[in-house]
């Protein structure tokens, strides 16, 4: 989604807010542009489409631009109006001596517009954004102080916003604020940055300040100063930031989604490190505040979540139910937040977000702690807007994930859900020591799984170059895997754009095999040793029986499967309780090569944001 990038100093200005801007890159846009002040004017460049054409167009006007001591740079992803050269940002006020940057949507545009209008606002966009520009230039007017300004412009704003506003006439300062959605402050010597994430200024400083909704920053070379919503003078933390600029790269790899997919063995170790010591020891959980009594006082557990994390919840809901006997609804948070629920103090709410900053999740997330449950938030982004709502919190520590289509952070959730799941099952008391034991010594052993299956990339290789050019694409599999099925289908199509499907098998029958023939794969995950694996085989078979074209994704090695397979591809040995997070790494394999073979946009899948910030 939208991406800002702000800095004064002595650099380069518009190298610093280009390359910012560059690293924002991976959450998807459609359009980017910069605003400098140059030779003490506002200069605004702005391009539809990728950071190129910004780059051309400013390479074109590069004598125009000089002596440039402060910069704000945007990328859009188009919410009020089309992705164009005019609606993208940067947005000035009529006369262009106020500049504005912003993510988010004004819900009270159109009577604020209205108003403006009626005063003598002269209008060029379609954007929401465009209205702040002419608000704060509005107030600016009555008080000469862009800072006060900016206050009272943000006090008639509905909804939700990160900004950095410059003024010609102050040109010693950017102004910064938000509301909902994501703004940090990169404090450096002699000069400060701003970004909507911290890849927007890593490479130069470590140190950062986070905003909090509704304060106020001004940011000056030499100085920082913070404000709350009334302009009362605050003091705020700086906080060391754990990265590396190198994690910003691809380390030789062809794209992020590859890297990301390599980097999954460490992650799980990673994941695992600190929280399961050993099979005889009980999980440690540090930030989850739950204990024998809060759990007595439960009767259910809702989880909610978006995209890719919604799967890594129903896999949660399986082993919660299984372990602990807790009942666990699972919802889309956007279907969560428009009807009437029965959380209350006696639920549990998981939100589970890698960004933690999607729209409907924050909001749903916001709902439930109105109705007084307890909101446990599982994320990569323990920095995040909604890990800040969490009563408990499980920091999935992935790392940066660039790439739009997600997959060490699902790895990484799917894994904090057995730890959960284990966790509450020791509270309560319903597994048994063994079965216990067990499962550490199994999770134990995920990682040098998926390296076997990394070291084995030929056979999906194989068959992803000889099943690319197929439109549809179906994948089923029962219990368990169900979610596997769904993420697997879900990869494909988001990087693909083939029409791929998630089934359960048993369902199959009930409609979807009125589509099979021979321009249809369907790809079956089954797992020997469980309760499933038979009737997939079964369902397998019903689909080979119109023609379907087979392919199987299995721990078995029964040489039988090739005589109703045209393909298998062999996954480690697992018991199918574990194998959700072993079984979900081909499948993204194979989403990658028949991507990668049909030459899409890997890295940033067109019409796709990494993240969701409006609802
Ligand atoms: C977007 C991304 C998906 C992601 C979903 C939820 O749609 O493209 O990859 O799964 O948002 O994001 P979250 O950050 O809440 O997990």
């Amino acid at each position: 989604m939208c991406g800002i990038v702000g800095y004064i100093g002595k650099r380069n200005v518009v190298d610093v807010l280009i390359k910012g801007l560059e690293t924002l890159e991976y959450r998807g846009y459609d359009s980017a542009g910069i605003a400098v002040n140059s030779d003490n004017e506002i200069k605004v460049y702005k391009k539809i489409g990728k950071l190129i054409n910004l780059k051309n167009l400013l390479e074109e006007k590069k004598n125009e631009i000089n002596n440039v001591t402060m910069g704000i740079g945007h990328i859009r992803w188009a919410t009020h109006g089309g992705a164009t050269d005019i609606n993208a940002h940067p947005h000035t006020c009529t006369c262009g001596k106020l500049v504005v940057v912003h993510n988010g949507i004004i819900e009270n545009f159109k009577e604020l517009k209205e108003d403006l209008i009626k005063k003598g606002c002269v209008f060029r966009s379609q954007t929401d954004t465009e209205t702040i520009a002419h608000l704060f230039a509005h107030e600016y007017g009555k008080t000469h102080d862009l800072t006060l300004a900016v206050k009272k412009g943000l006090e008639q704003i509905k909804g939700a916003y990160a900004i950095c506003v410059m003024h010609k006439d102050e040109p010693d300062k950017i102004i910064a604020s938000r509301k909902n959605a994501p703004l940090v402050i990169g404090v450096g010597e002699g000069e400060n940055f701003i970004g909507s994430d911290i890849p927007a200024f890593i490479e130069y400083t470590k140190k950062a300040i986070y905003l909090e909704d509704g304060e106020i920053a001004v940011v000056k070379e030499n100085s920082l100063e913070f404000f709350d919503a009334n302009l009362n003078k605050i003091e705020k933390k700086i906080e060391q930031l754990p990265w590396e600029p190198v994690a910003l790269s691809k380390l030789g790899f062809k794209h992020f989604m590859l890297k990301e997919i390599h980097e999954q063995p460490d992650v799980i170790r990673n994941v695992l490190n600190g929280k399961l010591f050993d099979i005889d020891e009980p999980i440690v959980l540090d930030e989850v505040k739950i204990d024998k009594e809060s759990l007595k006082n439960l009767n259910r557990i809702e989880i909610i979540a978006c995209g890719t994390s919604l799967h890594a919840a129903m896999v949660g809901k399986f082993l919660i139910e299984d372990f602990t006997g807790i009942a666990v609804d699972v919802e889309a948070s956007s279907e969560y937040i428009y009807r009437k629920t029965v959380t209350n103090d006696k639920t549990l709410v998981i939100g589970v977000s890698q960004s933690g900053e999607t729209a409907d999740t924050i909001t749903a997330i916001r709902q439930a702690k109105d109705k007084g449950a307890h909101v446990l938030i599982i994320t990569n982004r323990p920095d995040s807007s909604m890990a800040r709502y969490a009563d408990s919190l499980i920091p999935v520590s992935a790392g940066i994930e660039i790439s739009v289509a997600a997959t060490k952070s699902y790895t990484a959730q799917v894994l904090s859900f057995y730890l959960l799941a284990i966790k509450l099952a020791e509270i309560k008391g319903t597994l048994s020591p063994e079965y216990m034991k067990n499962l550490k010594h199994e999770l134990i052993q995920v990682p040098v799984k998926i390296e076997e299956i990394l070291n084995n990339k030929e056979q999906i290789k194989k068959v992803a170059k000889k099943f690319a050019n197929f439109r549809n694409f179906i994948f089923i599999a029962r219990g368990i895997n169900l979610p596997t099925a769904l993420e697997g289908a879900l990869k494909l199509k988001e990087i693909s754009y083939i029409n791929a499907t998630g089934y359960s098998a048993g369902e199959l029958k009930h409609g979807p095999i009125a589509m099979l023939d021979e321009t249809m794969p369907v790809l079956s995950i089954m797992i020997p040793g469980g309760v499933t694996y038979d009737k997939i085989l079964s369902n397998s078979e019903e689909a080979k029986a119109r023609n379907a074209r087979l392919i199987a994704l299995t721990s078995s090695k029964d040489e039988n499967l090739k005589d109703i397979f045209e393909d298998v591809i062999t996954i480690p040995e697992i018991p199918e309780m574990l194998s959700p997070i072993v079984a979900n790494v081909p499948c993204q394999l194979l989403a990658y090569y028949i991507a990668e073979f049909l030459g899409k946009d890997v890295d940033q899948p067109r019409n796709l944001a990494k993240s969701v910030t409006v609802e």
